[in-house]
């Protein structure tokens, strides 16, 4: 799929603009603070409803407006489709979200700085990033994360609130039944998720890296190779008593992890910057293959100064195994030269063919 067009209006600090894209490699460049990643922001909002960037929607609107309009069209073979989202401050301040959603083939896939915190952040950035890409494969990992993080937050409720309450087992109980099945069917599907990437992963890193490293991840819980809810229950019945010590649910899919390995060594405690950045954009371009399988066409790539702090050998690597995807916008303060890239630059909010 491709953007054909996209119109921003009062975006970040973009006033108006209209952009045609090209088909494949877009090279958006200029000097810092113009608005390169604020292009890809909005491309990536158009299509998905959501900001790789931000979770405050507040922060998207040009300072001072009160609405932001995204329009534009996507396309995939013969098929054009229309998208349109608007971002809209109600009286009591909340900014409320509107739009046609965008066709079920449409995915972008983003790279930015943010993403350095799979490879070096907690536990909590890599079960987003997992679910972020289950959720592009299977349309129902999404609404099963949130029906999982309700029922959690209905269970820690119950916890915090009662800890010495005699009925408080009783009144867990079909909280239990619900954590367990919703949670395995989460877990169930981050597992399958981590499969589709694992033989990607290894081969882009192998491609991306200078000195041909091996990168691998793996699921990382408690439950062992457990699959039924009935294992998840018999783990809750374990650690009841430091449950309501603690007051919160201590086993589940909401505690889990990946190990992130370079060579057989853990990516976040000894991978050197270069090599956490390059296994960060290697997770994302990991992700394209399984993504286009899953879609039935090619997703959009945003690459946010994917090329930064990596050395020349490095970025001619990116730079070709990017050849092998359909649209790609990538930003860049200073252009590389690519054949066959259009090139575009951004100056304070406006962007004109390079
Ligand atoms: N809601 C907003 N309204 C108006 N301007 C905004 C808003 N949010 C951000 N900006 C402006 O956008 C500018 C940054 O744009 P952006 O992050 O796209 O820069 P960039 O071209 O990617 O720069 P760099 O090369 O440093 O990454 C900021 O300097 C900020 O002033
Ligand atoms: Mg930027």
């Amino acid at each position: 799929m491709w953007i054909g067009c996209a119109q921003l209006l009062e975006f970040r600090n973009y006033r108006t603009l209209s952009w045609r894209p090209a088909p494949r490699l877009n090279v958006v460049t200029g000097p810092n603070a113009q608005g390169k990643t604020n292009l890809l922001e909005a491309l990536g909002l158009l299509i998905t409803g959501r900001s790789f960037r931000t979770s405050r929607i507040a922060e998207i609107p040009r300072w001072g407006t009160e609405t932001t309009t995204l329009t534009g069209e996507v396309l995939r073979g013969e098929t054009r489709r229309t998208l349109r989202r608007a971002l809209t401050r109600l009286e009591d301040g909340t900014w409320q979200t509107t739009g046609e959603p965008a066709p079920e083939w449409a995915r972008a896939i983003a790279f930015g700085w943010q993403d350095l915190e799979i490879v070096n952040g907690g536990p909590s950035a890599r079960r987003n990033f997992i679910d972020g890409f289950a959720g592009r494969l299977y349309p129902n990992h999404i609404p099963t994360l949130l029906r999982f993080r309700q029922v959690l937050a209905r269970r820690n409720r119950l916890l915090q609130s009662r800890p010495h309450d005699a009925g408080l087992a009783e009144r867990l109980g079909p909280w239990n039944e619900q954590f367990a099945t919703v949670g395995m069917e989460l877990l169930g599907r981050r597992r399958k998720a981590v499969a589709a990437l694992q033989t990607e992963l290894a081969r882009v890193y192998a491609a991306l890296s200078a000195a041909q490293s091996k990168v691998e991840i793996r699921y990382r819980t408690a439950l062992g190779e457990a699959a039924e809810p009935a294992a998840l229950l018999a783990a809750l019945e374990r650690s009841q008593r430091e449950e309501t010590r603690r007051g919160q649910t201590v086993v589940g899919p909401h505690r889990d992890d990946l190990a992130i390995e370079i060579d057989g060594v853990d990516a976040r405690a000894f991978g050197s910057r270069g090599q956490q950045r390059l296994t960060a954009l290697a997770l994302r371009l990991a992700e394209m293959l399984p993504v286009s399988e899953a879609a039935g066409t090619a997703p959009v790539l945003l690459l946010d100064d994917a090329l930064s702090e990596l050395d020349p050998v490095v970025r001619e690597h990116v730079l070709r195994e990017i050849q092998s995807a359909e649209q790609v916008f990538l930003t860049t303060p200073d252009a590389p030269t690519v054949d066959g890239a259009a090139v575009f630059q951004v100056n304070g909010g406006s962007v004109t063919p390079a």
